[in-house]
């Protein structure tokens, strides 16, 4: 005899518990909206995934006026440029100089993830690892619902509304109907082979390369902590870039001619990811919402990617707020048309850095001396480099 399915009752059911999710959860709470967020893997590598780590104004805005902000505003660094580098020189864009001030913050996606569950735990609101079977019914009618295994336990979970934020390999986007969706993808010829490094930032801001070599990125985490990248090709194995050969190519793509070049230090993590833009319309069918990754991806060289996902959820969350403040679902309705207009705003500044600092495999002489020339526009053009800084700061949430 089948085992009895437990039924459960919420208002806003939450599938993933990445930043999205999670930061979702955080301000339905805060407007005494309930929802439950199910989450399909374990606690820890959710917290120990290292991804990026570049934070708009607008996103630190919205952790540090939701009460989530506070470690990020003690360990979080403040950048007001970045660097821009190409034959062997770096070139300062002062970002706040060209904005009225604005800046980013370098604080790791992943200790978002953590500050953000410590708040769920806070709250008491339900958040639920290592569900698994995860299915979703009745999206486009009054009574969604969805299906979940816990610890051999099944699970119904019926709610008002579904928001969709498990990332881009989630079971919710293809939840829409193929003939009710349409979806845009770019994917690049080259990949990022990403490292963590025990070493002392020697550039008190990011520098983006590009080296005949291919594209570099020098970032950090900490005072002690550097974060690097390198072009590699896409389907590259890390197991092919033993930890001196990493350092050996970061240091060529990366020296300039006034002497300055990373520290090297013991590699404490590396992996490669992949590059691709994508973005899927409409962003909402029925009752089930799209946020984050599920909805679109960017390659990383915009950093865009975790303040988009905020800038849906914050978006999202003041559409729920009216529904069960006034009953309106005039924001609900407006979601998906005001987030693609953001979304395909990021693509384009997405699209254009990657364009720009990357080697494209099998390119003619001509195209890569028309990179340098645009690059060299960039930084001597205060109108270029305003618009860079403009969007790399990001547009201010609505
Ligand atoms: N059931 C439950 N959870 C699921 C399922 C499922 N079937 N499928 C996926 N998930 C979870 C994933 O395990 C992941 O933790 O959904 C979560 C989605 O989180 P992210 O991929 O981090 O996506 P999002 O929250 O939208 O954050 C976007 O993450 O990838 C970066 O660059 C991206 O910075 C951006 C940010
Ligand atoms: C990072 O610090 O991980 C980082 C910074 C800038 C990017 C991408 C990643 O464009």
């Amino acid at each position: 005899m089948a085992a009895p399915v437990t039924l459960l009752r919420t208002q806003v059911g939450i599938v993933g518990g990445g930043p999205a999710g999670l930061m979702l959860g955080h301000l339905l709470h805060l407007h005494r909206i309930d929802s439950v967020i199910l989450e399909r893997r374990p606690e820890d590598h959710v917290v120990e995934r290292v991804r990026a780590g570049v934070l708009e104004q607008g996103t630190v805005d919205l952790l540090a006026s939701t009460g989530a902000g506070d470690r990020l505003q003690r360990e979080g660094m403040r950048h007001g440029g970045i660097y821009v580098a190409f034959e062997q020189a770096r070139h300062r864009i002062d970002m706040a100089g060209l904005t009225g001030g604005r800046v980013i913050t370098i604080y790791g996606q992943n200790e978002v993830v953590r500050d953000l569950i410590d708040a769920r735990r806070a709250s008491g609101a339900p958040l639920r690892f290592e569900v698994s079977d995860l299915t979703l019914h009745d999206v486009d009618s009054d009574r969604p619902n969805i299906r979940f295994v816990e610890q051999g336990q099944e699970f119904a979970l019926a709610c008002d509304w579904i928001a969709g934020c498990d990332g881009f390999h989630g079971p919710c986007r293809t939840a829409i109907p193929a003939a009710k969706l349409r979806t845009f993808e770019r994917i690049y010829p080259f990949a990022w082979l990403g490292i963590l490094a025990e070493a002392a930032p020697t550039s008190e801001e990011l520098v983006y390369s590009l080296h005949e070599r291919g594209f570099a990125l020098f970032s950090m985490r900490s005072p002690a902590i550097t974060r690097l990248y390198l072009q590699v090709p896409p389907d590259e194995d890390v197991a092919a870039w033993p930890d001196e050969r990493i350092w050996s190519e970061l240091q060529i793509r990366l020296r300039t001619s006034d002497g300055w070049r990373p520290k090297e230090g013991a590699i404490v993590q590396k992996g490669i990811t992949g590059m691709r833009s994508f973005v899927a319309e409409p962003m909402r069918f029925g009752r089930l919402f799209l946020a984050g990754d599920a909805a679109h991806i960017v390659p990383p060289t915009g950093a865009k990617g975790l303040n988009l996902a905020m800038a849906d959820v914050a978006r999202l969350a003041r559409g729920f707020e009216r529904f069960y403040g006034d009953g309106q679902t005039d924001l609900l309705d407006t979601y998906s048309e005001r987030g693609l207009r953001r979304v395909w705003r990021a693509q384009r500044f997405s699209w254009w850095m990657t364009s720009m600092l990357h080697r494209i495999p099998g390119d003619a002489p001509f195209d890569h001396r028309r990179q340098i020339a645009e690059l060299d526009y960039l930084v001597s053009s205060s109108a270029a480099m305003t618009s860079l800084s403009e969007n790399y700061t990001g547009i201010p949430f609505e």
